[in-house]
């Protein structure tokens, strides 16, 4: 077969790395890939979504995955489609549930599935109303998509009203034209990513993400520090999970999700039992990493089972212990990270210490690769107690901005 990969993230390199291993694969190619694994495939150079899909169908390429979450929702997955190419994610349509947030909490109350209780703003003359029937603290979220940055918790109502009149006012452009307010909901999130196929939902093992910036997890929030799985849960959890799933199977049949692809929820674990905080039309960065070094399938076989609608048969196999992630990221990061610095040592940290390290903020520069901004990379270990050989890669890592997390662990036995 073969495949297009979109995107350039540590996720969409995971994703390369995983696909390249299934002897399903006869070539690959790659959009918008960075230098740290553009190696890995032919890159294809293009400057609309139309013009992309027709150098696939001129390649003759059978698949396209497509990583973030941007691209979905501006319709490439439907430039694919007129050309009969399949694609692993949704249409502009169905994108939707990730790209509005009034869209996927109308989405959930029609199905009955569990999630906090929400208002919807679009003018500033019904702050007052809808906060009224609020507590504090209270979630204020733009619409649309925001880089992870539209999501604030207000602990006072005054803070609540700011940030809503900010967000109209046009923060984040049209993402923020309207607001969803939301209940506060308390506890442990799992991300919980499933394969779906047009017919059938095929859920992956829990994983868990590192949202914050800062260790003990303070500070603001970030697309993602570090992730784990499988996460453990109690029984009665996982019973709920199992009901969880059976419900959005029927919920996206019976609203006819026409497509194949990925759907990531954003769950948490509630006194009350799980909800739903969110939903995602792509695999999670950084959980991604992680969930496919911990893949023992063939990546490119569940997607090929998923465009021919065959899933429901389908079995996942894991390896054993757990798989852990921790992203590195440019001093600064989030907010103005440093750019440059060369990073040195990766063949020597993986081939000392067994890990994989999955490239986002890097370009090639002459013969070397430098750090490029923001999180420049995800080291990821699978083992019983990996924790040690990836810190200790972290350490070693020869890369003079280097940020990352102390703190990221599976702290196996805690839930259980
Ligand atoms: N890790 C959260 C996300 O991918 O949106």
């Amino acid at each position: 077969m073969k495949v297009l990969i979109y995107g350039g993230g540590a996720r969409e390199h995971a994703i390369a790395w995983k696909v390249s291993q299934s002897p399903l694969l006869t070539k690959l190619y790659l959009a918008k890939a960075n230098d740290g694994f553009s190696s890995l495939g032919e890159v294809i150079e293009f400057n609309r979504f139309v013009d992309l899909a027709n150098s696939a169908k001129q390649e003759g390429i059978d698949l396209l995955i497509v990583g973030p979450e941007d691209p979905l929702v501006n319709g490439i997955v439907d430039e694919f489609k007129k050309l009969d190419i399949p694609a692993i994610g949704p249409g502009k349509d169905w994108a939707m549930l990730e790209g509005s947030k009034a869209f996927a909490k109308k989405f959930m109350k029609d199905n009955d599935i569990p999630t906090g209780e929400y208002l919807t703003i679009s003018d500033k003359s019904e702050i007052d109303d809808v906060l009224n029937q609020f507590g504090m603290p209270v979630v204020v979220k733009a619409d649309g998509l925001a880089a992870g940055k539209g999501v604030f918790i207000a602990s006072s109502r005054d803070d609540a009203k700011i940030t809503i009149e900010e967000f109209l006012d046009g923060k984040f452009g049209e993402a923020s034209e309207s607001i969803v307010v939301e209940e506060f909901l308390e506890g442990d999130e799992v991300s919980l990513i499933s394969l779906w196929d047009g017919e059938t939902l095929l859920p992956m093992i829990p994983a868990r993400d590192y949202k914050k910036l800062l260790d003990g997890d303070q500070g603001p929030n970030t697309g993602g520090m570090g992730a784990y799985c499988p996460v453990e849960l109690k029984k009665e959890e996982q019973t709920e999970i199992n009901e969880y799933i059976n419900k959005l199977e029927v919920a996206l049949k019976r609203e006819k999700a026409d497509f194949a692809g990925v759907v990531y929820s954003g769950l948490i674990l509630t006194k009350d039992g799980i909800k739903v905080l969110e939903y995602n039309m792509r695999f999670g960065d950084p959980e991604t990493q992680p969930l496919l070094m911990h893949l023992d399938s063939d990546l490119l076989m569940l997607f090929v089972k998923a465009a021919k609608k065959q899933l429901k048969d389908v079995n996942i196999n894991w390896k054993n212990d757990m798989t852990l992630c921790v992203v590195v990221a440019a001093d600064g990061y989030p907010f103005s990270p440093k750019k440059g610095g060369s990073i040195e040592n990766i063949q020597k940290i993986q081939a000392e210490l067994g890990v994989q390290v999955f490239y986002a903020g890097v370009k090639q520069d002459g013969s070397n690769l430098i750090a490029n901004g923001g999180r420049v990379l995800s080291i990821c270990k699978n083992g019983s107690y990996p924790h040690q050989d990836i810190y200790k890669a972290a350490e070693e890592l020869e890369y003079i901005h280097k940020y990352y997390r102390k703190d990221i662990e599976n702290k196996v036995g805690e839930r259980v």
